[in-house]
């Protein structure tokens, strides 16, 4: 689905446009908002074909071996594998600085360029966060502006000496999109504030025209009366109110949306399936059974906005 004209786009364009790429941008935004989508969107928009997109799913498993790279055993060989970083600036880049410029050159004739999705940047531990601190702090060399990895593989020098390899990565030639979640940053652990300075932030907002064009879209793929996305607004609207207001601990997002649809076997059960998806907003009370009130705000919210829906 293309991406709307819109605040996102304008900031992606600015600073991640294929081969003119010049700051990391990193999109925050509630849960189930469209952030992951709406990167990859704006890739292939921008021309990125799927070998060209190199995704990082952020979570507290992530090793610094998952992003840049370490040795494994072949055939009684020890290979080395690069992490998802290292493939990222190797693609685009070089190992040797003065090989800079002519490099430039090269990628202006072939057009190579690369796209990096951090999916949930925060969500990887601290330690191995520091390794985009590290990469996504620009100099310029040669006269060409770049981004420096340390992978940690050891390259044969002189003299049967070792050292470091280190990869140059003109900065144009690499986009860089993350994602967050609106309030994780202030959760995780200290020293993400130099990250969070390396990227420059574009709130992701679900607006209603979005909504019911991605609600559209999801009813007529189930075999679904589009029209239905009536109630469907009236509803966002509604829990919308209701998490304002504190009545609700959550809103009707995107994901939860579509997952009402996907799950419905008929347009009458969808009031069903919103009601069960909806139970992730109701607080639970000390014995772990739903909050009575809760739920008929949303029972009641439900069949307001015209869904069938017998009894909770
Ligand atoms: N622009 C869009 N077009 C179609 N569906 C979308 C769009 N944005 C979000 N969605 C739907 O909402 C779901 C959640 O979106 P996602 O991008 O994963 O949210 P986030 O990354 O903000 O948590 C997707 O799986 C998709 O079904
Ligand atoms: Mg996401």
């Amino acid at each position: 689905m293309p991406l709307k004209e819109d605040k996102i786009n304008y900031t992606l364009c600015k600073y991640a446009s294929r081969g003119q790429a010049r700051v990391p941008v990193v999109l925050q935004g509630s849960q189930g908002s469209g952030k992951t989508t709406g990167a990859r969107a704006f890739a292939r928009q921008q021309g990125f074909s799927e070998s060209e997109i190199i995704e990082i799913a952020g979570h507290r498993g992530v090793e610094a071996c998952d992003l840049l790279g370490h040795l494994i055993l072949s055939n009684g060989q020890t290979l080395w594998k690069d992490g998802a970083i290292t493939q990222a600036f190797r693609s685009v880049g070089c190992c040797e600085p003065d090989e800079l410029p002519g490099l430039v050159n090269r990628s202006q004739r072939s057009g190579a360029s690369v796209f990096l999705l951090i999916d949930e940047i925060y969500r990887i531990p601290v330690r191995e966060r520091e390794i985009f601190l590290n990469a996504l702090q620009p100099d310029v060399i040669h006269g060409v502006r770049c981004y420096k990895l340390r992978t940690g593989r050891a390259l044969p020098w002189k003299d049967g000496a070792f050292r470091e390899e280190m990869i140059y990565t003109p900065c144009h030639l690499l986009s860089i999109v993350a994602t967050s979640n609106v309030g994780i940053e202030f959760d995780v652990e200290e020293g993400c504030a130099a990250s969070r300075e390396r990227f420059v932030v574009a709130y992701v907002e679900t607006d209603e025209g979005l909504f019911k064009e991605v609600v559209r879209a999801a009813l007529r793929e189930r075999g679904f009366d589009p029209k239905l996305s009536v109630k469907f607004l009236k509803l966002h609207r509604a829990l919308g109110n209701a998490k304002s207001d504190h009545t609700l601990n959550g809103a009707l997002t995107l994901r939860t949306v579509v997952r009402a649809i996907e799950n419905a076997f008929y347009p009458d059960d969808l009031g069903h399936t919103l009601f069960e998806i909806g139970q992730i907003w109701v607080e639970a009370t000390e014995t772990g059974a739903p909050l009575v009130e809760q739920l008929k705000v949303l029972e009641t919210s439900i069949k307001a906005a015209g869904f069938t829906l017998e009894t909770c």
